[in-house]
């Protein structure tokens, strides 16, 4: 059997390191927003090159504070990929803005920069980019047109952890940089988790009081804020795996190469492309017969899954908002993706097992 992931495998190798800091932890007694959380910003700032990092409660959270932390006039045009992770969208709306979603490119499964500008009105004022399955977004001529629009651009970096786009890392695009920690995640915590990224001071200490109740001092309380902090236990254990981010970044690697020169052309395979540095947070084949296989590996013990069966415009809590606009390449990505293991409790052997069944089918 060949499950799609397994967690407790993956973290297996922190478990004694982990055991010993939470003892210390227990001792200490300080359990919110302490020097854990403290050390682990300044390491993911310091991995990611970026002046700050702010922590927080999850991914969705760290997209609405820097939505928030933008201060736009309510209900603002904010454009946003319509083949995302639903929380992007939520998290636009959350902050009381109204989410225009513009389709991907077919290959990359990105924002096409193509059709961002025609999607731009008056009353738009910034762009969230998602750098979907571990690959970055063609960031060259979306910062071109975000420039000569003056609008910032929020970067959705959930799925991208160490990922790169003309060897620039996710992360560094936008103003901001939103993360989760989620754990299934490149950089997986054991429970919720996020943070954001900025170069901007100002803005970093903004962050910082709308995840603590808007609060810089205890009792008092500068803006309207959220009680959304990023965990000290969870700040420990991210702080013992960051080390390992990419050696787990490459060993996606190492099998996402036997995944593309190994399985066969009837799958539409992840493009690949000097450009970009791919981190495989996903790696999704696409085929027209999808559920067909996913049920056909299954009886061969392989676990699959599918990001995601259905797309952002198609949601029930999202049909009203967006009305009757059609996203056909979005539809398209949701009906035929599925996503094969690749997680670094896989070993080679594990692939090439998935990659024979898959050209028997
Ligand atoms: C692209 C994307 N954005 C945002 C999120 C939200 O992160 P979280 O689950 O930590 O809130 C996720 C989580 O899966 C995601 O994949």
């Amino acid at each position: 059997m060949i499950p799609y992931d397994n967690l407790a495998k993956v973290n297996e190798k922190y478990t004694l390191l982990f055991q010993s800091r939470f003892s210390s932890f227990l001792q200490k007694g300080w359990y919110i927003l302490g020097e854990e959380v403290k050390r682990f910003q300044d390491e993911f700032a310091a991995f990611n090159g970026s002046r700050n990092c702010v922590g927080v409660a999850n991914g969705l959270d760290a997209l609405i504070i820097s939505i928030i932390a933008l201060e736009l006039p309510s209900g603002s045009e904010i454009i946003v990929p319509s083949n995302t992770y639903i929380a992007t969208i939520l998290a636009i709306l959350q902050a009381g803005h109204k989410p225009i979603l513009v389709e991907p490119d077919l290959h990359t499964y990105n924002i096409d920069p193509n059709k961002i500008e025609s999607a731009i009105t008056k009353k738009t004022k910034a762009i969230i980019v998602v750098h979907l399955y571990g690959k970055c977004c063609e960031m060259e001529p979306i910062k071109i047109i975000a420039e000569k629009y003056q609008l910032p651009i929020i970067e959705d970096c959930a799925q991208s952890h160490g990922a790169k786009y003309k060897g620039k890392i996710a992360g560094s695009f936008g103003v901001f940089a939103a993360f989760s920690f989620y754990p299934s995640k490149n950089l997986g915590a054991l429970g919720d988790a996020g943070a954001i990224l900025t170069n901007d001071n100002q803005l970093a200490k903004k962050l910082m009081q709308l995840r603590n109740y808007g609060s810089d001092r205890k009792y008092y309380n500068e803006v309207i804020g959220l009680n959304s902090r990023l965990d000290e236990l969870q700040a420990i254990f991210l702080q013992i795996k960051l080390p390992y981010l990419n050696m787990i970044n490459d060993h996606k690697r190492k099998l996402a190469k036997l995944y593309l020169e190994n399985l066969k052309k009837d799958f539409i395979l992840p493009v690949v492309h000097e450009d970009y540095d791919d981190v495989y947070h996903i790696f999704n084949i696409r085929h027209p017969k999808r559920d067909a296989v996913r049920t056909y590996l299954q009886k061969k013990g392989i676990g699959t899954e599918i990001h995601y069966p259905v797309s952002p415009n198609r949601q029930k809590a999202l049909i009203s908002i967006v009305g009757h606009q059609t996203f056909p390449i979005s539809e398209e990505i949701h009906a035929t993706t599925l996503s094969l293991p690749i997680s670094s409790c896989h070993t080679e052997a594990d692939i090439l097992y998935v990659i024979d069944a898959l050209n028997a089918f």
